[in-house]
């Protein structure tokens, strides 16, 4: 979905869309494309890239607000389309902080012996939940799946350095799908205002991901014992270019240094910085021994940062 095509349904342009978010495309998932098949896709990728079977994976993780049912978990039915039955899975729910909430879990599982290897896998088909008559957010989201494999390292190895995570819910409303749940169950009302569909305050939204993001990211590297000069790699999430180059401002990291691919996916929320990281392993540019200072934010208001020694 082009910003061209944006402009054939909206008053808007190509030249708005991309000077205020640096995006130019983004993917949307097929009819009849569920998240769980996207999620399967991306978790068949990274299990060939780790040359392992999906039976060799203990628990599957899926960090989704648009699971393919509301029950049960998105995960459950792609540890079953890989073959996994049995092992455990389970969904998160924590909108684009998703894989930032996921990694520390999956590094959790395996330090304290839980589990030997866990995948994390981030998938959205936000496509299905856009008011295509809201053009300051429609025009933002796609869809996508990336997913990581975490497992076990000699203790003198240990590859997560420190993360901090947070949350703020005193305010839903400032990005939320307001009706479906408890609080207001869908009606016929609910649903001809669209009800079902996503609102955000992007304004508000803006200020708070540049604070979080510089914030956190310094509070990780502090306790880690490491400085912004020590990171080889910054991978935020994808939401706004404009977001990006400010924390990275504020932060003084070298533009090289900053993963972006936003141009041609848009927001994929919790798909985007796993996303963001395969490609990077793709050519071939992390190293070894890389230290990669991951950072995001998203609807709650949720946030967090980490800081990983790389190990392929
Ligand atoms: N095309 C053309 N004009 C648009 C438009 C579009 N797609 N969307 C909004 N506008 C208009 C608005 O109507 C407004 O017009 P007005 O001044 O006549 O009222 C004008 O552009 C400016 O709107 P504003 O909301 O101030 O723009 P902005 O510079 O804040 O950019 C966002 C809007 C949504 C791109 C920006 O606030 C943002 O990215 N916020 C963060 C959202 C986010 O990342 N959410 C996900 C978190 S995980």
């Amino acid at each position: 979905m082009s910003n061209a095509d944006f402009e054939k349904i909206l008053e808007t342009s190509d030249e708005w869309i991309h000077s205020r978010t640096g995006m130019r495309e983004r993917r949307y998932a097929a009819d009849g494309q569920a998240s769980s098949d996207l999620a399967t896709e991306a978790a068949r990728h990274a299990l060939e890239r780790a040359g392992l079977a999906a039976t060799d994976i203990d628990c599957y993780i899926v960090a989704t607000v648009t699971p393919d049912y509301q029950f049960p978990a998105t995960a459950c039915i792609v540890a079953a389309n890989l073959g996994a039955v049995g092992k455990a899975a389970f969904d998160i729910e924590i909108a684009c902080s998703g894989f930032i909430y996921e990694l520390p879990m999956a590094a959790s599982f395996v330090r304290s012996g839980v589990f030997r290897r866990v995948m994390i896998i981030g998938v959205e088909t936000l496509s299905r939940i856009m008011n295509f008559d809201d053009r300051s957010t429609c025009i933002l989201f796609g869809d996508g799946a990336g997913a990581a494999i975490v497992e076990r390292t000699p203790v003198e190895s240990d590859c997560f350095l420190a993360c901090e995570l947070g949350a703020d819910g005193k305010n839903p409303e400032l990005l939320y799908v307001e009706a479906g749940g408890s609080r207001h169950p869908m009606t016929a009302e609910k649903l001809a205002h669209k009800k079902d569909k996503v609102e955000m305050s992007g304004r508000e939204i803006f200020k708070y991901a540049v604070t979080k993001m510089v914030e956190t990211s310094r509070n990780v590297l502090d306790a880690a014992g490491l400085t912004l000069g020590d990171v080889d790699w910054m991978i935020p999430h994808q939401a706004n270019l404009r977001i990006i180059e400010a924390a990275a401002k504020r932060l003084e990291v070298a533009r090289e240094r900053i993963v972006v691919n936003i141009e041609r996916y848009g927001n994929t929320s919790s798909a985007s910085i796993p996303i963001a990281l395969s490609e990077t392993i793709e050519r071939g540019r992390i190293r070894d021994g890389d230290v990669i200072l991951f950072t995001g934010f998203g609807g709650g208001l949720s946030w967090g940062s980490i800081a990983w020694r790389w190990s392929a």
